[in-house]
């Protein structure tokens, strides 16, 4: 910690130091006047600033200024490019220098554990090596201005589903390998200012008081230097929090956190001088953001920033399928537009990370802007409903009929997929389906783009010659699309995520979402490709697949190892006739080995651009330690034969190779026995799933008696509790209608539902007591005076 730090502390009161660990209002810090530390501001993120002048809420409610939107983390991710990502870090951070924004909240590195996770569109990918460069690159961009970056959400926060109470239940082993790697990789190569804890338990215990994974992982082993801030109403026990690690509550509790923490002084529950350890963090942190904020800086450049956006889009789209090379679309080609997407764009997801857009731009004008009089356009569905309506196809099929090829426009509108819910399938909404049925009828040249922030599954594949997913693409997702169909841009896009052909068939899918208190992670670290690879099944896309307009060639690989790394260089050729990027990727397995493995995984990757007939030499690092597993407590390398892959997709290896690691290390034998061979018939039961958890599965939480960690849906069966939940759902509504769209109001009335009593509290910013809840939870159990004392002097 800085001198300056420690300094200020000696001069502050304990009143004053237990202030600072608890949030002003939303999204200020406090700060103490006399001392001269400022309130300084945190706020979304992550694809933008989302910073709100007026009211202020916590889930994208009210307007916020005008900020470039970028393409959402499905997007970023499939771009495999960390320059790119640093790149975008910086322009996010010099939007919010603009804005006097000192903390942006993001990355947000959870692995995608499932496609239903309905905030997927907001994380990067299934794999934690990429996951964690991405991040990292992200956070290095953003704090390469100044402004500081908040890793979110530590950890295992894996779907909305009941997020607030869910408790994980993961075994050490995959919880370090998979859901804390791509966290640990980014803070140790980024040191984020902030980490914030997420909602959820893992085994047993809230984040926000987690000390094995606050205290123990974070800060000792990993040597994070920042602050842990909550997620926004995460805070279970301010005391439990402090001593386990976490230094920020937000949003404010309007005095209560710092009234329990002086108690708690007052009783020497809480240690001074533990209390001091956490204050000098937000003492370091506040300062920093001072010196920034006094600086001078350039004016923004919005429209650098617009073109920048524009790029990444380009780069992480990804062509899925590309018949007969239908497409780039040759200028001298007519063509129908067809879809409201066109003009009515689905760019980015809803929730806390809602942009608004400094300049949003439409396929629409941007083709036009190409095609000039060769372009006819219809509108084939309306977004807002999943109704199919025939006129609408019926004029859809005519303007079809008119072209040469067809674009069309479809993919998952805004109550699919949003913060607050998960979704329930994989399918496409009705009405798009139906177009896209009897456009593909009438024509053989359909090329389908998709906008969606995670994985769709495709029954109508074969119909169609084209296939662009085009995730949520931000504020310039007209302009890219157009750049990428008409050849300006040859896609290189890769998948960072597996699409299913069915979300059945994923080893997850048999415990996701859980029940509303449990969540149990049987699948282990068959996740994604990990899965599929074992099982040796063809999902419909596989990990780091894309196409591109030209073709390449890899030669000459050859591997070598020193003691610390495996060295693997390689020639790869441009063979087609146009400039393209390819994404080389090594995976490694190993077959023979005292624990369950997946079949291979990602250890290293690196995109190369490259003129056509040109080759490049490439070479790759892969740090030995990168092939620790997580056993016995620690990381270690097991000793023995590995397999090396290298490829242009998990599926797609044009080299593979045996190596011998040797190490000391003994690797404790697991008793995972059925996780070792796998098939696709494994479903784990509670016996296999134990013995990856080395202990019984812990019994589900009772949701009797009510407590402050009752959820609204929970207390709702109760009859104080029903006319409570209409009584916040009535004011909500009363908020939402002045200034929400109908897909927003749709949202949060989805998202009442799993909110706890104790985060009712902070979001009422001030309204309702801790005091009255408590004494409403007491009714609600039956007792009754003292419920009423509690409800009356609240
Ligand atoms: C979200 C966070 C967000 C915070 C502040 C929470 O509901 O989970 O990602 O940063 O709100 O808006």
């Amino acid at each position: 910690m800085s001198q300056q730090a420690k300094a200020l502390l000696t001069k502050m009161t304990r009143e004053e130091k237990v202030s600072l660990c608890g949030g002003k209002d939303v999204w200020h810090l406090t700060g103490i006047e006399r001392l001269n530390l400022p309130e300084i501001m945190m706020t979304d993120g992550p694809h933008g600033l989302r910073k709100q002048k007026t009211k202020s809420d916590t889930i994208g409610l009210h307007h916020s200024v005008k900020a470039t939107c970028f393409p959402t983390a499905s997007l970023l991710a499939s771009t495999w490019d960390p320059a790119l990502i640093k790149k975008m870090g910086q322009a996010l951070g010099e939007e919010s220098l603009e804005e006097d924004v000192s903390v942006l909240l993001g990355p947000g590195a959870n692995i995608k554990r499932h496609p239903f996770c309905g905030r997927n569109f907001e994380y990067f990918s299934e794999d934690p090596l990429l996951s964690g460069k991405l991040a990292s690159a992200w956070i290095k961009g953003v704090q390469s201005t100044g402004v500081g970056a908040s890793l979110k959400h530590y950890v295992a926060n894996n779907q909305e589903t009941s997020r607030m109470v869910v408790d994980a239940i993961i075994d050490e082993r995959t919880l370090h390998e998979l859901y804390l790697k791509s966290f640990e990789i980014a803070v140790k190569e980024a040191q984020p200012k902030t980490v914030m804890c997420a909602y959820n338990k893992v085994n047993g215990t809230y984040l926000a008081e987690h000390k094995k994974l606050l205290q123990t992982t974070l800060k000792d082993s990993w040597k994070h230097k920042g602050i842990v801030v909550t997620d926004w109403g995460a805070n279970n026990d301010r005391v439990k929090g402090i001593i386990a690690g976490q230094e920020l509550e937000m949003p404010s509790s309007h005095g209560v956190g710092q009234k329990e923490l002086l108690k708690a002084l007052d009783t020497n529950q809480l240690d001074e001088s533990l209390l001091d350890t956490r204050v000098e963090r937000i003492i370091d942190l506040i300062l920093a953001a001072k010196e920034t904020l006094a600086k001078d800086h350039e004016p923004c450049d919005f429209p650098l920033h617009h073109n920048l956006a524009q790029k990444i889009a380009a780069e992480g789209m990804v062509l899925l399928k590309n018949e007969e090379n239908v497409l780039p679309i040759s200028p001298n080609q007519s063509v129908a537009l067809i879809g409201e997407f066109a003009k009515e764009p689905r760019y980015q997801g809803s929730g806390s990370s809602l942009i608004n857009p400094k300049k949003l731009t439409n396929a629409f004008t941007a083709f036009e802007a190409v095609c000039n009089s060769k372009f006819i356009y219809a509108r084939g569905y309306d977004h807002k409903t999943d109704k199919i309506e025939e006129h609408f196809i019926n004029e859809a099929v005519q303007t079809a009929k008119q072209a040469d090829v067809v674009v069309l426009m479809v993919g998952l509108t805004d109550d699919y997929e949003s913060e607050g819910f998960d979704r329930t399938h994989l399918s496409l909404p009705d009405n798009h389906i139906a177009l896209l049925e009897a456009v593909s009828q009438v024509h053989d040249k359909v090329i389908v783009t998709l906008s969606n922030g995670a994985p769709v599954t495709m029954p109508w594949k074969e119909q169609v010659k084209g296939i662009l997913e085009q995730y949520l693409a931000g504020e310039a997702s007209g302009e890219a699309l157009s750049d990428v169909i008409f050849g300006k841009v040859n896609p290189s896009g890769k998948l960072a995520e597996t699409f299913p052909n069915d979300a059945k068939e994923l080893l997850a899918d048999q415990h996701f979402p859980g029940s509303p208190r449990q969540v149990q992670y049987r699948e282990g670290l068959f996740i994604g490709y990990r899965y599929y690879d074992s099982i040796n099944q063809d999902p419909l896309y596989p990990f780091g697949f894309g196409l591109s307009y030209t073709t390449f060639d890899i030669q000459d690989v050859a591997i070598h190892q020193t003691k610390k790394d495996i060295k693997i260089s390689l020639a790869i050729t441009n063979t087609g006739n146009c400039f393209g990027k390819e994404t080389i990727q090594v995976y490694i397995g190993k077959e023979k080995s005292n624990v369950y493995r997946p079949k291979k995984t990602l250890k290293g990757f690196k995109k190369i651009a490259i003129e056509s007939s040109k080759t490049k030499k490439v070479t790759l690092t892969i740090p030995i330690k990168d092939l620790a597993i997580y056993n016995d407590g620690s990381s270690k390398v097991e000793s023995g034969s590995y397999t090396v892959y290298v490829g242009t997709s998990s599926r797609d290896i044009a080299y593979q190779q045996e190596i011998t690691i040797s190490t000391q290390t003994t690797i404790k034998k697991d008793k995972a026995s059925n996780y070792k061979t796998i098939t696709k018939h494994f479903k784990p039961t509670t016996e296999d799933f134990e013995a990856l958890l080395e202990k019984p599965i812990p019994p589900v939480q009772s949701i009797k008696p009510f407590s402050m960690n009752s959820t609204l849906k929970e207390v709702k069966t109760t009859f104080i509790g029903k006319r409570f939940y209409k009584l916040v759902k009535e004011n909500m509504l009363k908020h939402l209608n002045q200034s929400s769209d109908e897909g927003t109001r749709d949202m949060m009335t989805r998202m009442l539902d799993g909110i706890p009593l104790r985060s009712l509290v902070l979001f009422s910013q001030g309204k309702l007591s801790q005091k009255r809840v408590k004494g409403l939870i007491d009714l609600m159990n039956k007792k009754v005076f003292r419920g009423l004392y509690k409800v009356i002097i609240g």
